[in-house]
């Protein structure tokens, strides 16, 4: 693939250093706990970035294919309205549905840079060379990061339109929301837009479904995350000795991914200089994915300074999408 005519920038050192402190203190903090957590955002290696595009193919994991509905809609419109020429993507992945972005954003004419943000080295590096490859002229300026951390890392200069898209969003419990909402809004200013994809509340037995697969890659997805505290923390966890939970907080309009232990076990996490102990049945919570009503939406937006533009919803009703200026 040429890149000749497009600049790619990738990740600092000073970038790994902050990732890595951000993911011991995660797991320090998550497995001294009780119950023991883990934040989602570790899911994200080479392979679990994998496991996870695997399950926006999959059946009953709609929340992919409905907002890409959305985007094909109504791509064009958001473009216009937000005259950004600097698209920066929270949590990009591989990027595949910001290609409706970029190319609305080319048909305006406004678009000059392209900043993907993810926890993933690997996935970010792979994603920012094919769009460089396929827009020429487009710089491209790559960002390893955790956004909920590093929003301080972002650019400053241009007209912006970030976009939160997948239901991502869902991952931060209500008040990391309100925080991260908050901080991200103190760091926009005016003209520059905010495009947040957002899964609503539904039928408990599809939500359910599409987080517990009958193939069983979400279990996979799911285990992934020891397999990543192994490597990169050099612990001793046995992945296949933990089973897949996925359950409905209904009070909460969260979906809840747990690992369990199916016996009583010790783990040395070496790179921490910690061991942890796990009862035979005990339950370690490894996501929540909030789920929301259109309103409560436009609420949260709101109260941390934003002003809805437009909200959209797929025609089954099952996702949406909010353009918010500030
Ligand atoms: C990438 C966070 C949007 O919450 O639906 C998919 C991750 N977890 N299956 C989601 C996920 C289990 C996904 N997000």
């Amino acid at each position: 693939m040429s890149v000749s005519q497009s600049a790619v920038h990738l990740v600092s050192h000073l970038e790994h250093d902050y990732l890595r402190q951000a993911l011991e203190h995660d797991v320090r903090t998550g497995l001294t706990s009780k119950p023991k957590w883990l934040p989602p955002k570790w899911f994200y290696d080479a392979a679990g970035s994998d496991l996870f595009s695997q399950i926006t193919r999959l059946p009953e994991y709609y929340p992919t294919r409905r907002e890409l509905t959305i985007l094909r809609r109504e791509a064009l419109d958001i473009a216009a309205r937000s005259g950004a020429d600097t698209l920066v993507e929270l949590g990009s992945g591989t990027s595949e549905k910001t290609v409706l972005l970029l190319d609305a954003l080319s048909v305006t004419g406004t678009l000059r840079t392209y900043t993907p943000v993810d926890v993933d080295a690997v996935t970010l590096g792979d994603a920012a060379r094919r769009l460089a490859g396929r827009y020429p002229g487009l710089a491209v300026r790559a960002v390893c990061a955790d956004f909920e951390r590093h929003l301080a890392l972002l650019p400053r200069r241009g007209r912006r339109m970030v976009a939160f898209l997948g239901g991502t969003i869902g991952n931060l419990d209500p008040e990391a929301r309100e925080v991260f909402l908050k901080e991200l809004r103190n760091t926009l200013r005016p003209g520059d837009t905010f495009l947040l994809g957002a899964d609503l509340v539904k039928d408990t037995g599809r939500l359910i479904a599409a987080y517990d697969d009958a193939a069983g890659v979400t279990a996979a997805f799911n285990r992934n995350v020891l397999h990543v505290i192994n490597r990169e923390l050099e612990a001793d966890f046995e992945p296949d000795a933990f089973e897949h939970v996925a359950l409905y907080d209904e009070r909460n309009d969260w979906i809840e991914m747990r690992l369990r232990a199916t016996r009583a076990m010790r783990v040395r996490i070496g790179g921490l200089d910690l061991a942890v102990s796990f009862t035979s049945g005990e339950e370690m919570r490894t996501e929540i994915s909030a789920k929301f009503h259109p309103e409560g939406l436009r609420r949260e937006l709101t109260a941390a300074g934003f002003t809805v533009i437009s909200l959209s919803t797929d025609p089954t009703g099952d996702f949406s999408l909010v353009l918010a200026g500030v």
